[in-house]
């Protein structure tokens, strides 16, 4: 099946504009302490180095969870059945759907659902050569908020929502809960959510993932300040701004930060934001969780953990979640 760009369901209301993008900024900055939303790495840039990151020998997420992949996939799509639709929330790195999509017992369609255009074009132009038989249905839109899926070309048996990266972990508590409550009415009664979950391990492999030794992520976190000057005409001098990020053991994340290097001064719109020296900007959370920590999340979503998959070092699981109505029935 040949999917045209023209194929591609455009969501509106995907990217702020300007002057919302210049609000997000005064507002986050304005705050104390100050703060700025992690969806603001991904421009362009951002997601080029993310792919990097992904690549680097510290970021431990990305190989577990594809050799994980590549040991359990018959187990997950047995465990998925068949017929599935399968909806991909943020549909970046093809190499865990691909792993996927080989395994599916007659999946009745595919949905990757992705914010960026162009990445979205890319996945399905790939996938359509890989898979002709597969209908694929892209949906441009921002998954976080409710989607409005297309009408799939047969009746599934159910719906899964796959949801890779441990992304969740990006997500604060509330915030998470509220997703995977989104998630849960967009599956219906009978779908259920493959998901992807870091966990709770030794405090240093953690943060060297995060503070990788080429430096890549501290390029991306400080990307995020090059994206306002470009994007809403700030005026950040970037060498004058460092990455932090380390795991908080109470709270169970890595805390991300862009420092200031000194006391300085920035313009952003009209408004005029001093920085002291050391003074940060808190960018991104990244949570990690026991099993158990993560059933609960889910307990508090109306979920349930039908079967979790881990790799043989405990580094990373996926996790099959339903409603916890259909488990203790
Ligand atoms: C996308 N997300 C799961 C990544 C993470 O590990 O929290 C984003 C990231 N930030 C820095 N490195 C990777």
């Amino acid at each position: 099946m040949s999917v045209q760009p023209g194929d591609i369901r455009d969501d509106d209301d995907r990217r702020p504009p300007v002057d919302e993008l210049l609000e997000i900024a005064q507002h986050g900055l304005g705050l104390h302490p100050k703060r700025l939303p992690s969806w603001l790495f991904y421009d362009e840039r951002g997601s080029r180095l993310f792919e990097q990151i992904c690549e680097q020998p510290e970021y431990y997420l990305t190989r577990c969870e594809i050799a994980l992949m590549e040991a359990q996939a018959g187990s997950i799509a047995d465990t998925l059945g068949s017929e599935v639709r399968l909806v991909e929330y943020g549909s970046g790195n093809a190499q865990k759907t691909h792993i996927l999509l080989q395994h599916l017992h007659a999946p009745v369609s595919y949905v990757p659902v992705e914010i960026s255009p162009e990445p979205l074009r890319q996945s399905v132009v790939r996938l359509a050569g890989e898979f002709p038989q597969l209908p694929l249905q892209p949906l441009c839109a921002d998954f976080s908020k409710p989607l409005r899926l297309p009408i799939p070309p047969r009746a599934p048996r159910r719906t899964v929502l796959y949801f890779p990266g441990s992304t969740i972990g990006n997500f604060e508590t509330r915030e998470a809960v509220t997703l995977l409550r989104k998630m849960r009415n967009e599956m219906g009664n009978d779908g259920g959510i493959l998901i992807g979950v870091d966990l709770k391990k030794d405090p240093a492999l953690i943060d060297a993932a995060y503070n990788d030794r080429a430096g890549v992520t501290a390029a991306f976190t400080l990307n995020m300040l090059a994206r306002l000057n470009r994007e809403i005409g700030s005026d950040f001098e970037l060498s004058a701004y460092a990455h932090r990020a380390h795991y908080n053991p109470m709270a169970g994340r890595i805390e991300t930060h862009i420092v200031s290097r000194r006391e300085q001064q920035v313009r952003v719109g009209r408004m005029r934001v001093a920085f002291g020296e050391g003074e940060t900007i808190q960018v991104e959370y990244s949570y990690k969780y026991s099993l158990d920590e993560f059933a609960a999340l889910a307990a508090r979503a109306g979920l349930a953990v039908l079967q979790a998959w881990t790799d043989p070092a405990g580094m990373f699981s996926v996790q099959y979640l339903v409603r916890a109505s259909v488990v203790s029935r």
